[in-house]
């Protein structure tokens, strides 16, 4: 399907709008008005919290239903039976280091939506089920092996300056584009799986990608839905993709299902954040470099604010966020609570030096204010009080580390994170 060109050409000056909106953003500490942060620990009829009950029993459910009623929307509670379809097996995947596995995900009840193709890879040796990360891609599956025998998606995608799109398809040059952020050799070797799939299965990321994707299909009016505040955004929609990964990792002998951990980069670490905070099967969230509506506190006007992220990127999320541009202070949450919200588990958020736009003090502190909560469970936050030095990672159940270089998750970034879950996992 072609775009309508006034869609084609908004989507042809996203970039310059984003460049142009970077550029004019504040950076100076000294500039970000004073800010109060929600209360964490006492709930809405005021009673202080002061257990791990009194958090799981009252005050958990509360914050997760406003990030649903202001943030991410409401997804739906049923969509009917789930159906799974091996596609491919290649057995030497990865110069045969491991087995690649390609399922499609669909819904028997919405023939409509294409479904989604899981893509997991599996450590070759072994006989014990093994540990798993779990995350959406930019791409096709195709973007994310080094390996060159996939089909290649047809789905819809978005161009970008080196991932061989070609008029919102993929083409021959964006195999293995996306290999660097999935560092699949180096997980496996530590005996990890990896599954993942490109979240333009479930909606394509533009603004009325919608219309072609499950919230379409979901909703009763299709493509022709209007939208109320508290329904769901693409986050939300992509967050459910990474829960019926889960669903489907229950099943998969080859790994342990107890031992997920959600992953993701930017837009993508935002909905890793939010779907840890809904799922907890997932053991470990990750959020790399997300920024504003993720990690990053939405309370410090600094980089990108609540303001340009629901006017560049208004389909990521329900439509009552963008009332809070400019007014963060009325909204009844912030980012500490997204990380609070995955506790006692374990969250580990890194930053990138150079990638000023996702503020990365404001992502550290949001880890930082979200220690209380870990604390009511025993569990050990930071341990620091200030952000760390470039490249010194901190934390035991809350992990953080800022790294030099750009807006990216590289191999220096995956290598923490397979420590992290090596030691939650007494691996
Ligand atoms: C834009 C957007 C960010 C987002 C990023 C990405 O820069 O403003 O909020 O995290 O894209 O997903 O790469």
């Amino acid at each position: 399907m072609h775009l309508p060109k006034t869609l084609a050409l908004a989507l042809a000056l996203l970039p310059v709008l984003a460049s142009a909106q970077q550029k004019q953003a504040n950076y100076d500490e000294a500039a970000i008005p004073p800010y109060t942060l929600p209360e964490l620990l006492i709930s809405a009829s005021g009673a202080k919290i002061e257990t791990s009950d009194q958090w799981a029993t009252l005050r958990r459910p509360e914050i997760l239903a406003l990030f649903e009623q202001h943030v991410f929307g409401k997804a739906p509670a049923q969509w009917g039976k789930v159906a799974y379809e091996t596609l491919s097996v290649n057995n030497h995947a990865l110069g045969g280091k491991a087995v690649r596995k390609i399922v499609r995900i669909s819904l028997v009840d919405y023939p409509q939506w294409q479904g989604m193709e899981l893509m997991l890879h599996l450590p070759k040796q072994g006989t014990k089920p093994v540990p798993c990360f779990v995350g959406a891609s930019f791409g096709g599956n195709e973007a994310v092996t080094p390996d060159s025998d996939l089909p290649l998606s047809t789905r819809w995608m978005r161009p970008g300056k080196d991932n061989g799109v070609e008029q919102n398809r993929s083409t021959d040059k964006t195999r293995g584009t996306e290999k660097e952020r999935w560092q699949l050799e180096l997980a496996i070797s530590e005996g990890f799986a990896v599954a993942t799939y490109y979240c333009g299965d479930v909606e394509p990321d533009h603004a009325e990608g919608w219309k072609t994707g499950l919230r379409a299909f979901l909703s009763k009016a299709g493509p022709e839905t209007q939208w109320k505040e508290g329904d769901w955004g693409a986050i939300g929609a992509w967050a459910w993709g990474l829960s019926r990964i889960a669903d489907f990792l229950q099943a998969e002998p080859a790994v342990d299902p107890k031992k997920l951990t959600v992953i993701g980069h930017s837009r993508l670490g935002k909905t890793a954040l939010w779907a840890g905070a809904q799922d907890t099967r997932f053991r470990i969230v990750i959020s790399n470099n997300s920024g504003e509506g993720g990690a990053a506190l939405m309370r410090r006007n600094i980089g990108e604010t609540t303001a340009s992220i629901t006017k560049a990127f208004p389909h990521w999320f329900t439509k009552t966020y963008s009332n809070y541009s400019g007014n963060e202070s009325s909204c009844p949450i912030d980012s500490h609570m997204l990380v609070a919200l995955a506790a006692p588990r374990t969250v580990y958020i890194a930053s990138a030096e150079e990638d000023r736009w996702a503020d990365p003090k404001g992502e550290f502190l949001a880890g930082f204010h979200a220690q209380p909560v870990f604390a009511l469970f025993g569990k050990n936050g930071y341990g620091v009080a200030e952000q760390p030095p470039l490249n010194a990672p901190v934390g035991e159940t809350l992990r953080y580390h800022i790294r030099t270089g750009k807006h990216d998750i590289t191999r220096y970034d995956w290598e923490q994170y397979l420590r992290g879950a090596r030691s939650e996992f007494g691996l």
